[in-house]
């Protein structure tokens, strides 16, 4: 039987890339008194933290009978079902039948397990690829690691596949369109044309004829373990100091037809100008940022799963077809290198 390549690759793009840190809860979403249920790549999974803080994840699937562990109750650092009471530790294996003494099922490891690792107030999680088993560093953007910028983090589901999420962080020109009525983004040009340039880790996507007027360009890093966007939004003078707000976008696939969106929305600003612009996004700015990524939510949960083979792409669109061009090398990487150990 033929394999059809190219139907896996488009899978594995549709899917989600394997080999990867995916932002999947805001940290404090993940508590010591009860288990936090997530879907990844079509995959469930539950998340507890242990008495150290430090949190365990593994499927969400009871190893007796396949209730979800996420229903159930932590015991001791360790999960058990709700259903008929079996515990399972962090690294999926059974360590107590509680209703059948000396049950077989006691020390077996039954379900797979995955990195956790928590940064900037979020909750990331590895899933591994055949040829990226261990996790690489994640690595995150300089404006969460030192402390020259302070902001907050949001995240929203977006019932759309989380290509087309990646597709409108790379296509600065929906700014001026769509989000015209907005705060900050009604100024500028509505004509342009996009330049986009290589950089050291990913690309530069910006319009030619205007920078600095509204979500004008941007740039997205990619590394082996993951990948992020970043954008400015230019701020008018009567949003304080401290210049630009920036967002640092993570997009995470849920399943092939929801995605959780992890965007942390910053300032450089510092001393009393970094309290009032915390104060002032808590009491205005974050409803109005809101508003702003409803109109993109909304948009792209219209369009339909498969518009990609009926759309007609122009000059505007080299960021959409640079990051798919992105996702779908790296996807021919994975399935090729299965298709590879399956051949053996
Ligand atoms: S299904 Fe979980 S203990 Fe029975
Ligand atoms: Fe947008």
């Amino acid at each position: 039987m033929s394999i059809d390549k190219k139907a896996l690759i488009e899978d594995r793009v549709n899917t989600g890339l394997l080999g990867q840190w995916y932002p999947v809860a805001k940290s404090v979403e993940v508590k010591t008194t009860k288990p936090h249920g997530v879907k990844l790549l079509g995959q469930k999974l539950v998340l507890w933290r242990k008495g150290d803080g430090s949190i365990n994840c593994v499927e969400d699937f009871c190893p007796h009978r396949g209730a979800p562990l996420s229903y159930g109750e932590i015991h001791e650092g360790n999960i058990g079902c709700r259903y008929h009471g079996v515990i399972v530790n962090g690294e999926g294996v059974v360590v107590r039948v509680p209703a059948m003494p000396e049950c077989a099922m006691e020390g077996r490891k039954a379900l797979k397990n995955f990195h956790v690792t928590e940064h900037s107030d979020a909750v990331f999680v590895y899933i591994p690829s055949l040829t990226q088993p261990e996790p690489p560093e994640l690595v995150m953007p300089p404006e969460l690691v030192g402390d020259d910028w302070t902001g907050f983090l949001c995240t929203s589901v977006w019932e759309t596949n989380y290509r087309y999420a990646l597709d409108n962080l790379a296509d600065p020109m929906h700014g001026c369109y769509l989000h015209s009525e907005s705060f900050t983004l009604a100024y500028g040009s509505k004509q342009d044309l996009m330049k986009l340039d290589k950089t050291d880790n990913g690309f530069h996507v910006t319009r030619v004829g205007q920078v600095g007027d509204n979500f004008d360009w941007a740039e997205f890093a990619v590394f082996p373990g993951n990948m992020y966007c970043f954008l400015d939004i230019p701020y008018p003078p009567a949003a304080g100091p401290g210049g630009n707000m920036r967002i640092v976008g993570f997009t995470t696939p849920v399943d092939e037809t929801t995605c959780k969106v992890f965007f942390w929305r910053l300032r450089k600003v510092e001393g009393i100008a970094r309290d009032s612009w915390r104060f002032l996004y808590r009491a205005q700015l974050e409803e109005r940022h809101w508003n702003v990524l409803e109109q993109d939510r909304v948009m792209l949960e219209g369009m339909p799963d498969d518009a990609r083979k009926r759309e007609m792409l122009y000059q505007h669109d080299l960021g959409v077809s640079r990051i798919r061009q992105i996702l779908t090398r790296a996807a021919k990487e994975q399935i090729e290198a299965e298709l590879a150990v399956a051949a053996e």
